[in-house]
């Protein structure tokens, strides 16, 4: 996984331009409303979206790829990016809030269960947990072979766990989940063009 994404932010620098998603908007909103002032960002790429968060609150970002991290230094400065898996704690201290981005998707169920694991130990009691992933809706579902029920190849080499509502909470069981949603992404690629994908979010508060 860490070769394929280095690979393309090696070769296609920001893919996904600088425009952050309009969930990390949306999250900081509820973030602020709960007194938030400090962020992690699991698996944060070049900081598209750590940007928003940096504005105004102590952000962490956990990252694998080196080529992503060199990027984020330069595109966010604000962030404390740190290199390392975010299927493991890597913070000494507690931050009050966790917002991951079409991370939780990309693992088999064992590291699913690790991600949300990692995320939890690093949030204090209270605190809150913003994670969006791939939607049973989304068009890609169901294409290719399935490596785990709800786990598809839909690209050569790429799988993605495609989530139902029951499923994303049932993913989040330990927690107390707020609410959940579904929203469609557009994206810009370098070439020019935009394309769309459909996704699933959740907003839970660590008990
Ligand atoms: C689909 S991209 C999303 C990037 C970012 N969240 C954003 O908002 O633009 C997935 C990112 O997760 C990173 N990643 C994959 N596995 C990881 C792991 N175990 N620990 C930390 N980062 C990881 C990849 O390098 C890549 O930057």
């Amino acid at each position: 996984m860490t070769e394929y994404w280095s690979k393309r932010f090696a070769q296609e620098g920001m893919i996904w331009g600088s425009e952050p998603s309009p969930s990390a908007e949306w999250a900081k909103r509820k973030f602020q409303e709960a007194g938030v002032s400090s962020v992690l960002v699991p698996g944060a790429g070049y900081g598209r979206n750590t940007k928003v968060f940096s504005a105004d609150f102590k952000v962490y970002g956990i990252e694998l790829s080196e080529p992503a991290l060199e990027l984020a230094a330069a595109w966010d400065p604000g962030t404390s990016f740190i290199a390392g898996s975010a299927l493991e704690p890597q913070l000494r201290q507690s931050v009050d809030a966790v917002y991951c981005y079409d991370v939780l998707h990309l693992f088999l169920a064992g590291d699913r269960r690790r991600l949300i694991e990692a995320s939890l130990r690093q949030v204090r009691t209270g605190g809150l947990l913003y994670f969006t992933s791939f939607s049973d809706e989304d068009p890609h579902n169901g294409c290719g072979r399935e490596l785990e029920p709800g786990t598809f190849e839909y690209k050569e080499d790429k799988y993605a766990h495609f989530f139902s509502d029951a499923d994303l909470r049932e993913h989040f069981a330990g927690t107390e989940i707020l609410e959940t949603g579904s929203f469609t992404e557009s994206l810009q690629n370098p070439q020019g063009g935009t394309h769309e994908y459909i996704l699933r979010t959740i907003l839970a508060l660590k008990r």
